[in-house]
């Protein structure tokens, strides 16, 4: 008679989710703390775990970051190679800037979250930050609770690709 236990584990699906940051965010926790908090990236694990409790394990997270526009394209292409499931995406200020990032992210049909640190929308010293070139191909954003944005994306990109 089959275990049914040993059933649900064989069909409980992973997810393979990247995230990924553009310049100037490789010492998060250091630069503009006032704007940018004081937590650095190495606590995003540990939220994810505390949003998603047992179905943590069900994501597996790969980093990257990159101060150069063509290394966070490449990445994104070798994404889509890889089959990666979900991206969780602060661009920084290519978000706002970068045709050829937005290029990328319209045809390589990853799922992919908007972060951001900072409540761009409220930054109205730079209305630049409240445009987004990249807005139009990712299926949402999360913005304003530091380092807790990315983990929020990651929480959003499980509950998307489990019920999509
Ligand atoms: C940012 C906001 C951008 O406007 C800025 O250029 C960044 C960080 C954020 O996470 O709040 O580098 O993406």
């Amino acid at each position: 008679m089959p275990n049914p236990l040993a059933r649900r584990e064989k069909t409980m699906q992973t997810y393979d989710i990247l995230i990924l940051n553009g310049p100037n965010l490789g010492s998060l926790g250091q630069r503009q703390p006032e704007i940018y908090g004081s937590l650095g990236m190495d606590t995003v694990p540990a939220m994810v775990q505390e949003l998603l409790g047992d179905n943590a394990s069900l994501v597996n997270l790969t980093f990257f970051q990159a101060n150069g526009e063509g290394a966070l394209i490449d990445r994104l292409e070798l994404a889509r190679k890889e089959g990666v499931a979900g991206v969780a995406f602060n661009a920084g200020a290519y978000t706002h800037t970068s045709l050829a990032i937005a290029d990328c992210l319209a045809w390589i049909e990853i799922p992919t979250v908007e972060v951001h640190l900072s409540n761009v929308l409220a930054r109205t010293e730079d209305p630049i930050r409240q445009h987004s070139y990249m807005g139009k191909s990712v299926i949402g954003m999360v913005a304003g609770f530091g380092v807790l944005s990315y983990a929020l994306a990651v929480q959003a990109l499980y509950l998307h690709l489990k019920t999509a």
